[in-house]
């Protein structure tokens, strides 16, 4: 028997990806399970860009590829956050990854020694901290609850910053709350973080598109951190692209070339093809966008007045990304045949088996009161979960 390394005994499975197997397994069974647990949006990708993927494979860009992404790509994302963002990049500060998640470890396996602390805000998403963990790093958790609206301040990041703090790191729009930071929000955060010149900062903005109070803020836009901050971002969420697995970071130069050296022994050039899809998506009218955020406008509503109208269920209302997640912890104590819920672990798996509906424990997520709902999914979809939850939650005594 071969031993496992220490380094991936430490880590947990996604539990995200657990859920979504777990339900999976059920629907095997011939149960009508409905999952609202996976992170990706319904919609197929649009066509003009599988047509830029096949012109693509025509034109032969079948062969390994730079490490930090075709040139032509490069210019695209430049382009991109100076019309969506009024960021100025120059392309060596721009890499492309397989997906935004192996943007994030890239930057991880670049600045982290181990030891080093890096301040995660909770709650978070689920990786952040496993590959911090990965790196050797000590995550440090900054908790902020649904009456903070999920968000931390400048004071509260200050306070969790020590000697050995290299790095903090946070998403907005956010997995999993669907909180959005504000311009003066973020500028808080900024303050703070520039007082502090050695410690970097990730602001994932991977759900920058799906934003339903008005116009993306990113962390980047402040002159005095623009040295220390690395922005995510990919086609994944807004293009309904995650299957293509397109991610990159806008970051100082030295970091973007050690986030190329990492990649170039790890994966090398992400895929060739996903990155003339990838093109055509970034170069497009973001207007095309309307209808899918029109869409899941519509959903969020739904599932707001379903979730509002349960007793014993506090809500907030999310201002972008795809979810909800709603502090159930006034159910903890009750129970219903033989179940018991003592946590949001178990009251997700209640929610599993008793209702036929998936959908993922905050537990995962840093905060052990919430679940998170994913609302990727039809309105008839959503409104038969919604009931079926609702009745559940009352055989709860
Ligand atoms: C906050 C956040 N960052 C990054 C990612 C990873 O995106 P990708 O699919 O491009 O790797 C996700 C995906 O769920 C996410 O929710």
């Amino acid at each position: 028997m071969i031993n496992l390394s220490d380094r991936l005994l430490a880590m947990e499975e996604s539990a995200t990806i657990a859920m979504s197997r777990k339900s999976r397994e059920l629907k095997a069974e011939g149960k009508d399970v409905i999952s609202l647990s996976l992170g990706e949006p319904d919609f197929n990708t649009p066509d003009f860009i599988k047509a830029a993927a096949v012109e693509g494979m025509e034109q032969n860009y079948t062969k390994y590829t730079p490490v930090p992404g075709y040139d032509d790509l490069l210019q695209a994302i430049c382009d991109k956050f100076k019309r969506d963002n009024g960021l100025s990049f120059e392309k060596n500060q721009i890499v492309v990854s397989t997906g935004a998640k192996q943007s994030i470890a890239n930057v991880i396996m670049a600045l982290i020694n181990p030891g080093d602390e890096v301040v995660i805000p909770a709650p978070y998403w689920v990786s952040y901290v496993e590959i911090v963990k990965v790196a050797g790093g000590v995550p440090v958790i900054v908790s902020a609850d649904i009456d903070a609206d999920f968000k931390i301040t400048g004071k509260q990041l200050e306070e969790h910053i020590t000697s050995k703090t290299k790095l903090m790191m946070f998403s907005t729009p956010c997995n999993p709350t669907g909180s959005v930071y504000s311009k003066e929000e973020l500028k808080d955060i900024a303050d703070t973080l520039a007082k502090y010149p050695n410690i970097a900062a990730i602001s994932d903005e991977i759900y920058e598109h799906i934003n339903f109070v008005g116009k993306h803020e990113s962390l980047a836009q402040f002159e005095n951190v623009k040295d220390q901050v690395i922005t995510i971002n990919g086609v994944s969420k807004a293009w309904a692209m995650t299957g293509w697995r397109i991610g990159y970071i806008a970051a100082p130069v030295h970091i973007a070339a050690a986030c190329t050296k990492v990649q170039g022994q790890f994966t090398s050039g992400t895929n060739s093809i996903a990155q003339r899809a990838a093109i055509a998506a970034l170069k497009a009218d973001v207007a095309v966008l309307d209808d899918m955020k029109a869409a899941f406008k519509g959903r969020r509503k739904l599932v707001l007045e379903a979730l509002t109208a349960m007793p014993g269920v506090k809500v907030n209302e999310p201002e972008g990304a795809f979810y909800f997640f709603p502090d159930i912890s006034s159910f903890f104590g009750k129970s219903y045949g033989n179940y018991t819920i003592n946590t949001a672990s178990d009251l997700s798996l209640y929610l599993l088996e008793e209702a036929l509906v998936a959908l993922v424990t905050g537990e995962a997520f840093g905060d052990p009161n919430c679940i998170r709902i994913s609302y990727a999914t039809s309105e008839e979809v959503l409104t038969e979960a919604m009931n079926r939850i609702a009745n559940a939650l009352e055989k709860l005594a």
